[in-house]
């Protein structure tokens, strides 16, 4: 039996919810530390291949440690709209530099800069702190007049699927949910009860 490509699906309800919900994709990602403690938190969505997931971050921040040692995660989107959740878990890579470099043009001069200033998940003295910062990066660069870089500290990271949930509402709270696992070069198709 050949089983739909569940990412081709998740594809085309990105699509679709970005017609009528007109707002950059946004999910929540859970992490955790070696030992299983849990954390989770929104980021926007950038990519989505047949690769994976894709968003970007501080590599220093909280779920940037986390990743560090523990690289798995579990990611969810959800969309009223639609009546529709999408959930993965999978292991998680860094996307090669060239890809960081690529989305990070693509971000205003001023959301450069603050990568640059805010050292994410650290804690703050104050907001002073951080006006500081942003203005001593801002001047910084300001003398170089030209492109801001790539932080090193800063860049993608794809959530590479082990398995995909495709949730879909029904009345009576009999929801459809088909659950793909990786299964050699395909995947293999269950139905869960909702
Ligand atoms: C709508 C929305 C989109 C966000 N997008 C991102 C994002 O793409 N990358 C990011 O690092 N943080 C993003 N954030 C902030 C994160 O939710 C979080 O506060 C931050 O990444 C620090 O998380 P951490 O301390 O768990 O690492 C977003 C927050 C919201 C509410």
């Amino acid at each position: 039996m050949v089983v739909e490509d569940p990412i081709a699906v998740a594809q085309a309800w990105l699509d679709e919810a970005q017609n009528v919900v007109g707002e950059p994709p946004t999910m929540t990602l859970a992490t955790a530390t070696r030992d299983g403690k849990p954390s989770a938190r929104v980021v926007l969505l950038r990519g989505l291949d047949d690769r994976g997931l894709v968003f970007f971050t501080n590599r220093e921040s909280r779920k940037g440690q986390e990743l560090r040692r523990n690289p798995r995660a579990a990611v969810v989107l959800h969309w009223w709209e639609l009546g529709r959740q999408l959930r993965v878990e999978g292991v998680v890579e860094e996307v090669s530099e060239e890809e960081s470099v690529a989305y990070w043009e693509t971000r205003p001069r001023g959301s450069q800069v603050a990568a640059w200033a805010s050292r994410q998940s650290h804690e703050l003295a104050d907001r002073a702190e951080l006006d500081a910062r942003v203005a001593e990066a801002a001047e910084r660069f300001a003398a170089t007049a030209g492109a801001v870089p790539l932080p090193p500290f800063w860049g993608g990271y794809r959530v590479v699927p082990e398995t995909i949930e495709l949730w879909t509402h029904r009345d009576d709270r009999l929801h459809e949910r088909v659950r793909y696992e990786r299964d050699g070069f395909g995947w293999r198709r269950a139905l869960l009860a909702p």
